[in-house]
């Protein structure tokens, strides 16, 4: 198969935070994971994980906080985050609440409507 060059280069300065959005198979999940191959990644894809959190969002902010330095100082990704909107207010107090932390949740946008949720 031939690999698409991606032009994209998300890195962004310490302790920011970004969203990336686009339509399904467009390669987002692949380039994090190649871009940033020892971050925390949250699969919500995964039923297991997707159940987990989806019980218990807080759960993310506990295990954040008990995470490594070496953890911290990476950028941390929820992969298919529009999947539990709770995680948005468990990111939204981490950005606010520790320090240099960076978090790139996932958006996968599947139509117009649901991109205006935010
Ligand atoms: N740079 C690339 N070149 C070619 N194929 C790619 C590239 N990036 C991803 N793909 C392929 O495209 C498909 C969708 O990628 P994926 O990362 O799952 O997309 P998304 O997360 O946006 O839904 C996968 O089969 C993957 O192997
Ligand atoms: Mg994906």
């Amino acid at each position: 198969m031939e690999k698409i060059k991606r032009y994209l280069d998300l890195t962004l300065p310490e302790s920011y935070s970004t969203f990336l959005w686009g339509a399904r198979k467009t390669g987002k999940s692949t380039y994090l994971r190649q871009k940033f191959p020892d971050s925390l990644y949250v699969d919500l894809l995964k039923t297991d994980i997707f159940q987990k959190y989806v019980n218990q969002p807080f759960l993310l902010r506990e295990e954040i906080l008990a995470a490594s330095k070496e953890t911290l100082d990476k950028p941390i990704i929820l992969d298919e985050v529009q999947k539990i909107p709770q995680l948005l207010d468990e990111v939204h107090w981490m950005m606010e609440n520790i320090e240099d932390s960076q978090i790139y949740p996932l958006w996968v946008e599947h139509s117009k409507t649901q991109a205006k949720w935010f």
